[in-house]
């Protein structure tokens, strides 16, 4: 049973604080292995306080950005200046403060046909990554949680679950609110790590699914997550935890309070 790692903070800031340790120790060690880190950026509100503190000077100074590949794990299909899109928060919070090298970023391209752009992406991420059984492979995926239990833009009910081939598809209704274009659950596991940050009350039912010994992919697709030669970490705070039973706890799990 693979091992998951749950990390408590008591507040969103502290989990975060760990979020940017983790980051800066996987840095380091895929920088010495292979001479750089390619970590693909999770979308929503959540991770912008990473980012956040990611550009602040203290940690600017620890990570040479321009050896880290950018890419981001899922996007809506919007044009690029879109208040919605993933890779413009992404940018407006971390990319513009940090000298990353413009040839390392990877936004996913929202400029033509859904199914076209899905398929670009994955060119380039294939083009561009190693690979883990045939699947492009980041040294971090960072992903968020729903309320609904969605991870990326893998909705609930989604024929997107059930991908095996392709690293990136296009959604859209029914299988998403909107068109979007995401990761597959093959490409969230060939990670070396997947980080899945989480907070607030609204997200306690379902991150008590994702870790339940009990419960389907396709009704909670973060229990899609299960990477194949990497490790799996929830990091949240406490007000995330509030649904959580330590009996009802899949086996394989391990706690740490911050
Ligand atoms: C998106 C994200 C999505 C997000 C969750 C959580 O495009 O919105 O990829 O999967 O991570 O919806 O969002 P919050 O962090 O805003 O709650």
């Amino acid at each position: 049973m693979q091992q998951v790692e749950l990390i408590v903070g008591s507040t969103l800031d502290q989990a975060v604080g760990w979020v940017a340790e983790m980051l800066h120790d996987r840095y380091t060690k895929a920088v010495k292995a292979h001479g750089r880190f390619d970590m693909a950026f999770a979308g929503g509100g959540t991770p912008r306080a990473l980012y956040s503190l990611l550009a602040t000077p203290l940690w600017r100074a620890k990570v040479d950005w321009s050896r880290v590949g950018v890419y981001v794990g899922d996007e809506r299909h919007v044009p690029t200046g879109d208040p919605r899109s993933n890779f413009r928060m992404v940018r407006e919070t971390l990319l513009d403060r940090v000298l990353v090298s413009q040839g390392n970023v990877h936004p996913i391209p929202t400029s033509t046909r859904l199914d076209d752009d899905a398929a670009a992406y994955e060119q380039t991420m294939r083009t561009t990554l190693a690979t883990l059984d045939g699947m492009p492979r980041v040294d971090l995926m960072l992903l968020g949680l729903g309320p609904d239990g969605h991870t990326a833009s893998l909705f609930p009910g989604s024929r997107a679950l059930g991908e095996t081939e392709r690293a990136v598809v296009g959604v859209g209704p029914p299988d998403a609110p909107t068109e979007r274009i995401t990761v597959t659950p093959p490409a969230i596991n060939a990670a070396r790590d997947v980080v899945v940050l989480t907070a607030g009350n609204l997200k306690a039912g379902a991150l008590a699914k994702l870790l339940a010994a009990e419960g389907s992919c396709t009704e909670l697709p973060a229990r899609c997550i299960g990477p194949l030669d990497g490790e799996f970490t929830v990091v949240c705070d406490l007000a995330a935890c509030e649904h959580l039973d330590r009996q009802a706890l899949r086996q394989g799990i391990v706690t740490r309070r911050l």
